[in-house]
Protein backbone atom coordinates (compact mmCIF):
# COMPACT_ATOMS: atom_id res chain seq x y z
CA UNK A 1 0.00 0.00 0.00
CA UNK A 2 0.80 3.42 -0.48
CA UNK A 3 2.30 5.76 2.59
CA UNK A 4 -0.03 8.43 2.63
CA UNK A 5 1.08 12.06 4.42
CA UNK A 6 -1.31 13.91 6.35
CA UNK A 7 -2.23 17.45 6.53
CA UNK A 8 -4.30 16.72 9.16
CA UNK A 9 -5.24 14.73 12.21
CA UNK A 10 -7.05 14.23 15.16
CA UNK A 11 -6.09 12.46 18.14
CA UNK A 12 -8.03 11.36 21.45
CA UNK A 13 -6.29 10.58 24.56
CA UNK A 14 -3.31 12.96 23.67
CA UNK A 15 -2.63 14.47 27.41
CA UNK A 16 -0.50 11.30 27.92
CA UNK A 17 1.25 7.73 26.45
CA UNK A 18 0.42 6.64 24.02
CA UNK A 19 -1.62 9.44 22.21
CA UNK A 20 1.16 12.00 23.59
CA UNK A 21 3.62 9.66 21.60
CA UNK A 22 1.61 9.67 18.34
CA UNK A 23 0.32 13.17 18.40
CA UNK A 24 4.11 13.75 18.44
CA UNK A 25 5.09 11.56 15.99
CA UNK A 26 2.62 13.23 13.53
CA UNK A 27 3.43 16.71 14.03
CA UNK A 28 6.98 15.95 13.96
CA UNK A 29 6.16 15.05 10.11
CA UNK A 30 4.62 18.39 9.55
CA UNK A 31 0.68 17.42 10.36
CA UNK A 32 -1.30 19.98 11.92
CA UNK A 33 -2.40 17.95 14.79
CA UNK A 34 -5.44 18.15 17.63
CA UNK A 35 -4.50 17.01 20.48
CA UNK A 36 -8.17 16.38 22.24
CA UNK A 37 -8.40 14.74 26.48
CA UNK A 38 -9.87 16.20 29.55
CA UNK A 39 -6.37 17.12 30.68
CA UNK A 40 -6.00 21.04 29.29
CA UNK A 41 -2.33 21.51 30.60
CA UNK A 42 -0.89 18.35 29.91
CA UNK A 43 -2.23 19.30 26.06
CA UNK A 44 -0.41 22.88 26.40
CA UNK A 45 2.80 21.22 27.77
CA UNK A 46 2.41 18.73 24.33
CA UNK A 47 1.54 21.89 22.17
CA UNK A 48 4.91 23.58 23.20
CA UNK A 49 6.68 20.32 22.89
CA UNK A 50 5.15 20.24 19.40
CA UNK A 51 6.57 23.95 18.82
CA UNK A 52 9.68 23.83 19.96
CA UNK A 53 10.01 20.70 17.17
CA UNK A 54 8.79 22.15 14.42
CA UNK A 55 5.35 21.12 14.51
CA UNK A 56 1.83 22.26 15.06
CA UNK A 57 -0.28 20.28 17.75
CA UNK A 58 -3.71 22.14 19.20
CA UNK A 59 -4.91 21.07 22.17
CA UNK A 60 -8.87 20.56 22.25
CA UNK A 61 -10.32 20.17 25.76
CA UNK A 62 -12.88 17.51 25.63
CA UNK A 63 -14.51 14.28 27.54
CA UNK A 64 -15.22 11.52 24.79
CA UNK A 65 -17.46 10.20 27.23
CA UNK A 66 -19.86 12.92 26.40
CA UNK A 67 -20.89 11.35 23.01
CA UNK A 68 -22.79 14.15 21.91
CA UNK A 69 -20.75 17.11 21.95
CA UNK A 70 -17.95 15.12 21.12
CA UNK A 71 -19.48 14.35 17.59
CA UNK A 72 -20.27 18.30 17.41
CA UNK A 73 -16.72 19.39 18.44
CA UNK A 74 -15.36 16.63 16.06
CA UNK A 75 -17.13 18.06 13.64
CA UNK A 76 -16.87 21.76 14.18
CA UNK A 77 -12.99 20.70 13.72
CA UNK A 78 -13.59 19.27 10.32
CA UNK A 79 -15.41 21.99 8.92
CA UNK A 80 -13.14 24.64 10.34
CA UNK A 81 -9.61 23.06 8.91
CA UNK A 82 -10.54 22.04 5.83
CA UNK A 83 -11.25 18.40 6.76
CA UNK A 84 -10.01 15.97 8.64
CA UNK A 85 -7.45 13.37 6.82
CA UNK A 86 -6.87 11.47 9.71
CA UNK A 87 -8.93 10.02 13.05
CA UNK A 88 -6.94 8.50 15.95
CA UNK A 89 -9.65 6.98 18.48
CA UNK A 90 -6.94 6.29 21.21
CA UNK A 91 -8.48 7.80 24.14
CA UNK A 92 -9.39 4.75 26.95
CA UNK A 93 -9.75 3.40 30.36
CA UNK A 94 -8.20 0.52 31.89
CA UNK A 95 -9.82 -0.02 35.48
CA UNK A 96 -9.71 -3.30 36.45
CA UNK A 97 -13.40 -4.99 36.99
CA UNK A 98 -13.30 -8.32 39.14
CA UNK A 99 -15.98 -10.45 38.10
CA UNK A 100 -16.57 -11.34 42.03
CA UNK A 101 -17.08 -8.10 43.28
CA UNK A 102 -19.39 -7.00 39.90
CA UNK A 103 -19.49 -2.97 40.05
CA UNK A 104 -22.00 -1.91 37.42
CA UNK A 105 -20.86 1.99 37.87
CA UNK A 106 -17.24 0.82 36.62
CA UNK A 107 -17.79 -1.16 34.26
CA UNK A 108 -19.86 1.58 32.80
CA UNK A 109 -16.84 3.55 33.20
CA UNK A 110 -15.07 1.69 31.05
CA UNK A 111 -17.72 1.20 28.27
CA UNK A 112 -18.66 4.78 28.34
CA UNK A 113 -15.10 5.81 27.22
CA UNK A 114 -13.65 2.58 25.44
CA UNK A 115 -17.05 1.66 23.99
CA UNK A 116 -19.52 5.07 23.24
CA UNK A 117 -16.88 7.61 23.37
CA UNK A 118 -14.58 5.68 20.59
CA UNK A 119 -17.37 4.82 18.25
CA UNK A 120 -18.64 8.24 18.66
CA UNK A 121 -14.80 9.48 18.07
CA UNK A 122 -14.95 7.54 14.58
CA UNK A 123 -18.22 8.58 13.11
CA UNK A 124 -18.00 11.74 14.02
CA UNK A 125 -16.82 12.88 10.26
CA UNK A 126 -17.26 9.47 8.35
CA UNK A 127 -19.69 10.86 6.10
CA UNK A 128 -17.71 13.88 4.73
CA UNK A 129 -14.50 11.51 4.51
CA UNK A 130 -16.46 9.67 2.54
CA UNK A 131 -17.94 12.25 0.53
CA UNK A 132 -14.32 13.70 0.18
CA UNK A 133 -12.96 10.04 -0.72
CA UNK A 134 -10.38 10.35 1.49
CA UNK A 135 -9.75 9.92 5.33
CA UNK A 136 -7.91 7.49 7.78
CA UNK A 137 -10.05 5.90 10.92
CA UNK A 138 -7.73 4.63 13.11
CA UNK A 139 -8.72 2.38 16.71
CA UNK A 140 -6.33 1.64 19.32
CA UNK A 141 -7.24 -1.94 20.29
CA UNK A 142 -5.06 -3.75 22.58
CA UNK A 143 -3.83 -7.86 22.99
CA UNK A 144 -6.49 -7.88 25.51
CA UNK A 145 -8.83 -8.09 22.47
CA UNK A 146 -7.84 -11.52 21.86
CA UNK A 147 -9.19 -13.43 24.69
CA UNK A 148 -11.06 -12.36 28.02
CA UNK A 149 -8.52 -11.57 30.09
CA UNK A 150 -9.10 -12.05 33.76
CA UNK A 151 -10.72 -9.11 35.78
CA UNK A 152 -10.68 -7.43 32.56
CA UNK A 153 -14.31 -8.19 31.64
CA UNK A 154 -15.33 -4.73 30.53
CA UNK A 155 -11.76 -3.91 29.18
CA UNK A 156 -11.40 -6.91 27.32
CA UNK A 157 -14.86 -6.65 25.95
CA UNK A 158 -14.66 -3.19 25.16
CA UNK A 159 -11.36 -3.64 22.76
CA UNK A 160 -12.63 -6.60 21.09
CA UNK A 161 -15.77 -4.75 20.08
CA UNK A 162 -13.29 -1.81 19.02
CA UNK A 163 -11.66 -4.62 17.14
CA UNK A 164 -14.81 -6.40 15.44
CA UNK A 165 -16.29 -2.89 14.78
CA UNK A 166 -13.55 -1.38 12.65
CA UNK A 167 -13.16 -4.94 10.91
CA UNK A 168 -17.07 -3.96 9.78
CA UNK A 169 -15.77 -0.45 8.90
CA UNK A 170 -13.37 -1.91 6.53
CA UNK A 171 -15.70 -4.20 4.81
CA UNK A 172 -18.06 -1.12 4.06
CA UNK A 173 -15.61 1.65 3.34
CA UNK A 174 -13.89 -0.95 0.80
CA UNK A 175 -13.42 1.28 -2.34
CA UNK A 176 -14.45 4.51 -1.01
CA UNK A 177 -10.77 5.85 -0.65
CA UNK A 178 -10.92 5.72 3.40
CA UNK A 179 -8.93 3.45 5.20
CA UNK A 180 -9.48 1.79 8.20
CA UNK A 181 -6.50 0.75 10.67
CA UNK A 182 -7.05 -1.24 13.99
CA UNK A 183 -3.96 -1.44 16.17
CA UNK A 184 -3.55 -4.10 19.32
CA UNK A 185 -0.69 -2.97 21.36
CA UNK A 186 0.88 -5.40 23.68
CA UNK A 187 2.34 -3.52 26.92
CA UNK A 188 3.68 -0.11 26.97
CA UNK A 189 4.58 2.35 30.13
CA UNK A 190 2.10 4.41 30.78
CA UNK A 191 -0.32 5.80 33.17
CA UNK A 192 -2.50 2.98 32.70
CA UNK A 193 -0.02 0.06 33.12
CA UNK A 194 1.98 1.89 35.95
CA UNK A 195 -0.61 0.29 38.61
CA UNK A 196 -0.23 -3.03 37.28
CA UNK A 197 1.57 -5.45 39.54
CA UNK A 198 1.16 -8.25 37.25
CA UNK A 199 3.99 -9.15 35.22
CA UNK A 200 4.38 -7.44 31.57
CA UNK A 201 6.71 -9.03 29.17
CA UNK A 202 8.04 -7.69 26.26
CA UNK A 203 7.00 -4.13 27.34
CA UNK A 204 7.99 -0.90 25.07
CA UNK A 205 8.44 2.70 25.97
CA UNK A 206 5.82 4.69 24.53
CA UNK A 207 8.10 6.65 22.16
CA UNK A 208 8.79 3.22 20.40
CA UNK A 209 5.31 2.15 20.37
CA UNK A 210 4.28 5.51 18.78
CA UNK A 211 7.40 4.89 16.23
CA UNK A 212 5.97 1.64 15.44
CA UNK A 213 2.37 2.69 15.77
CA UNK A 214 2.84 5.76 12.98
CA UNK A 215 4.60 3.59 10.24
CA UNK A 216 2.03 1.42 10.68
CA UNK A 217 -0.93 4.02 9.97
CA UNK A 218 1.14 5.51 7.00
CA UNK A 219 1.26 2.68 5.37
CA UNK A 220 -2.49 2.10 6.12
CA UNK A 221 -1.81 -1.59 7.21
CA UNK A 222 -5.53 -2.92 8.24
CA UNK A 223 -4.42 -4.55 11.65
CA UNK A 224 -1.38 -4.59 12.93
CA UNK A 225 -0.14 -5.96 16.34
CA UNK A 226 3.30 -5.42 18.38
CA UNK A 227 5.55 -6.57 19.82
CA UNK A 228 5.37 -9.70 17.66
CA UNK A 229 6.12 -12.21 20.95
CA UNK A 230 2.82 -10.49 22.82
CA UNK A 231 1.28 -11.15 19.46
CA UNK A 232 2.61 -14.95 19.19
CA UNK A 233 2.11 -15.13 22.85
CA UNK A 234 -1.79 -14.08 22.08
CA UNK A 235 -1.91 -16.76 19.59
CA UNK A 236 -0.63 -19.52 21.40
CA UNK A 237 -3.76 -18.11 24.23
CA UNK A 238 -6.46 -17.99 21.34
CA UNK A 239 -5.59 -21.88 20.38
CA UNK A 240 -6.00 -23.11 24.39
CA UNK A 241 -9.30 -24.51 24.47
CA UNK A 242 -11.05 -23.00 27.86
CA UNK A 243 -10.24 -26.15 29.79
CA UNK A 244 -6.64 -25.38 29.50
CA UNK A 245 -6.99 -21.48 29.41
CA UNK A 246 -9.25 -20.44 32.63
CA UNK A 247 -6.66 -22.41 35.00
CA UNK A 248 -3.73 -20.79 33.33
CA UNK A 249 -5.63 -17.35 33.43
CA UNK A 250 -5.82 -18.03 37.15
CA UNK A 251 -2.48 -19.00 37.87
CA UNK A 252 -0.70 -16.09 36.02
CA UNK A 253 -2.57 -13.69 37.62
N1 LIG B 1 -0.31 1.02 27.76
C1 LIG B 1 -0.58 -0.17 27.30
O1 LIG B 1 0.12 -1.16 27.63
C2 LIG B 1 -1.69 -0.36 26.31
C3 LIG B 1 -1.77 -1.61 25.68
C4 LIG B 1 -2.78 -1.84 24.77
C5 LIG B 1 -3.69 -0.83 24.47
N2 LIG B 1 -3.60 0.37 25.11
C6 LIG B 1 -4.59 1.38 24.75
O2 LIG B 1 -3.93 2.54 24.34
C7 LIG B 1 -4.74 3.69 24.58
C8 LIG B 1 -3.91 4.73 25.32
O3 LIG B 1 -3.56 4.19 26.58
P1 LIG B 1 -2.25 4.61 27.39
O4 LIG B 1 -1.58 3.39 27.80
O5 LIG B 1 -1.52 5.65 26.64
O6 LIG B 1 -2.94 5.20 28.70
P2 LIG B 1 -2.90 6.62 29.41
O7 LIG B 1 -1.53 7.15 29.48
O8 LIG B 1 -3.67 6.43 30.67
O9 LIG B 1 -3.72 7.55 28.40
C9 LIG B 1 -5.10 7.48 28.29
C10 LIG B 1 -5.56 8.73 27.58
O10 LIG B 1 -6.98 8.68 27.41
C11 LIG B 1 -7.52 9.91 27.81
N3 LIG B 1 -8.89 9.76 28.30
C12 LIG B 1 -9.35 8.92 29.27
N4 LIG B 1 -10.66 9.12 29.46
C13 LIG B 1 -11.03 10.10 28.59
C14 LIG B 1 -12.26 10.75 28.32
N5 LIG B 1 -13.39 10.45 28.99
N6 LIG B 1 -12.28 11.71 27.37
C15 LIG B 1 -11.16 12.03 26.70
N7 LIG B 1 -9.97 11.45 26.91
C16 LIG B 1 -9.91 10.50 27.85
C17 LIG B 1 -6.59 10.42 28.92
O11 LIG B 1 -6.65 11.84 28.98
P3 LIG B 1 -7.36 12.70 30.13
O12 LIG B 1 -7.30 11.92 31.41
O13 LIG B 1 -6.55 13.96 30.14
O14 LIG B 1 -8.75 12.93 29.62
C18 LIG B 1 -5.24 10.00 28.36
O15 LIG B 1 -4.76 10.96 27.48
C19 LIG B 1 -5.94 3.19 25.39
O16 LIG B 1 -7.06 3.03 24.55
C20 LIG B 1 -5.48 1.83 25.91
O17 LIG B 1 -6.55 0.96 26.15
C21 LIG B 1 -2.63 0.62 26.02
Amino acid sequence: MAERKYETALVTGASSGLGRGLALWFARRGTRVFAAARRKDHLQTLAEEARAAGGTVEPVEMDISRTDETIARIQRIDADCGGLELVVANAGVGHNTNGKRFDWERVKQVLDVNVQGTAATLGAVLPQMVERKRGHLVGISSIAAFRGLPRNAAYSGSKAFLAIFLESLRVDLRGTGVRVTCIHPGFVRTEMTAPNKHPMPFMLEPEDAAERMGRAILRGVPVFSFPWQTRAAMGVAQALPNAVFDPLMRKLR
